[in-house]
C-alpha cells in the first residue's frame, strides 16, 4: 500500500510517499527558514502562513515525485501533536479534506513517535524492542519502544529541549539560526575540553536539563568583559590590529562552541547508554534534528559499542522534520489497528 504522508509540526511543510512502510519514493520539505532567520527563531505566525500556501503544493510535488496519480494512495497519514498549532492546523485540516474528499482512511501520528519511526525506514530496521533517544528542537527524550503501538517514555528535558539549547547559545555567539548546524560547524575548529560546562542533575537520572549549560554559557560571555561576540568596524590604519582580534574572536567562538556541544553531548550519551542498562536491552536508536550532528553520532557509536551495544541512527535526511517518517509511521498504526490492535 502507498501512504501519502503529511507533515507541518513546526516550520517545515512535508508530504511524502512512502510504499509498504518501508520504501520512499518521495521526499518533500519545504522550509520557511529563511523567513525567521532574522528574528533569530521561529515565528508561529509566519509558519503556519507559508504553510497555508504551500501545503497542496508539497503534497502535489510528493505525488509527482514517486511517479503516482491520487488513486495509487491507499492511506493518508498526518502528523496531529505536538508541535505548533496554527501548523498543525493547516496540516491536519488539509490531510482531513483530502481524506474526506477521497474517500480514504486517515491516521493522525504522534510527532515523537514518528521521529522514532524515521530509523526503521531501511531494509535492516534495528529489532525490538528498542531504547530510543529522540533529540530535536522541541524535545530531547527517551522512550522504551516494544513496538509501535507500545512506547512509554522513560525520561525528557525538565526545561529546554537540546536543539533549543543548540539555537539559543548559537543566537548568543552570533552564529545565526538555526543554531545546531552553526555550532557543529564552529566546534570543529575548537577546543571541547577549553571550557568546564556542565548540564545540571535531574531527580530521575533519565531525565534531562539543558536551561542551566545554556545560562552558564551566558555568564562565560559576561565574564569575558570585553564582548566576544561584537564585530569590531575596522577603519584605517587599525584593520592589522582588527584581524588578530577577529581570529582571536574566533578562536575562543570556537572553544566555547565545542566545548558546550561536547558537554551537552555527554548528557544525552550518559543518559541513553544508562536507559539501556535500567530497561536491560541492548540496543539503541537515534532520531531528531540533533541526531544529524557527527559529533554525537561518532560519540555514541563509540560507547555504545565500548558497552557492547547495539545503536543506529536514522538516516541524516530523515533526522531533521519529513513526512517520510509520518507516512511510514501511520501504514504501521494502519495495520496494527486493522489486525484487531488497539491504536494508543
Ligand atoms: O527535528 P527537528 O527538525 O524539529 C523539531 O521537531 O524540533 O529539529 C530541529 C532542531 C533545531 O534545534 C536544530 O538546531 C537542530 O535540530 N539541529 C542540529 C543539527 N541539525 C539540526 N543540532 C545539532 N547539530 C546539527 N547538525
Ligand atoms: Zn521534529
Amino acid at each position: 500500500m502507498n501512504v501519502l504522508g503529511i507533515e507541518t509540526s513546526c516550520d517545515e511543510t512535508a508530504a511524502s510517499v512512502v510504499a509498504e512502510g518501508r520504501w520512499i519514493l518521495s521526499s518533500e520539505v519545504s522550509s520557511s527558514e529563511s523567513f525567521h532567520r532574522r528574528y533569530g527563531g521561529i515565528v508561529p505566525e509566519i509558519a503556519s502562513r507559508m504553510q497555508l500556501e504551500s501545503v497542496a503544493c508539497v503534497a502535489d510535488s510528493a505525488l509527482k515525485s514517486a511517479g503516482l496519480k491520487l488513486k495509487d494512495i491507499g492511506l493518508l497519514s498526518v502528523t496531529a501533536y505536538p508541535g505548533l498549532p496554527g501548523s498543525l492546523l493547516v496540516g491536519t485540516s488539509f490531510a482531513r479534506a483530502a481524506a474526506w474528499g477521497l474517500g480514504l482512511p486517515l491516521v493522525e501520528v504522534d510527532h515523537l513517535q514518528s521521529h522514532i519511526y524515521a530509523d526503521f525506514l531501511r531494509e535492516q530496521p534495528l529489532r525490538l524492542p528498542c531504547i530510543a533517544l529522540v533529540v530535536s528542537g522541541g524535545h530531547t527524550s527517551l522512550f522504551l519502544v516494544r513496538d509501535f503501538c507500545r512506547i512509554n517514555c522513560i525520561g525528557q528535558t525538565l526545561d529546554d529541549a537540546c536543539g533549543e539549547a543548540f539555537d539559543k547559545v548559537a543566537k548568543m555567539l552570533g552564529l545565526g539560526y538555526p543554531g545546531g548546524p552553526a555550532i557543529e560547524k564552529a566546534a570543529l575548529k575548537g577546543n571541547p575540553r577549553r571550557i568546564s560546562f556542565n548540564c545540571s542533575d535531574t531527580k530521575n537520572p533519565l531525565d534531562f536539563s539543558f536551561s542551566g549549560i545554556k545560562t552558564s554559557v551566558l555568564y562565560y560571555l559576561q565574564r569575558q568583559g570585553s564582548c566576544v561576540v561584537r564585530r569590531a568596524s575596522c577603519v584605517g590604519p587599525k584593520i592589522a590590529k582588527c584581524k588578530t582580534q577577529n581570529a582571536q574572536r574566533k578562536a575562543q567562538i570556537a572553544d566555547i562552541a565545542a566545548s558546550f556541544q561536547e558537554a551537552a553531548f555527554d548528557a544525552l550519551v550518559e543518559k541513553s547508554l544508562l536507559a539501556c542498562k535500567i530497561k536491560k536491552i541492548p540496543r539503541l536508536s537515534v532520531g531528531g534534528g540533533v541526531a544529524a550532528n557527527s559529533r554525537l553520532r561518532q560519540k555514541l557509536a563509540s560507547r555504545a559499542k565500548e558497552r557492547g551495544l547495539e545503536v543506529s541512527f536514522a538516516a541524516r535526511p530523515l533526522c531533521t522534520d519529513n513526512a517520510a517518517m509520518v507516512a511510514g509511521l501511520g501504514f504501521w498504526l494502519h495495520k496494527a489497528a486493522k489486525g484487531g490492535r488497539k491504536i494508543c
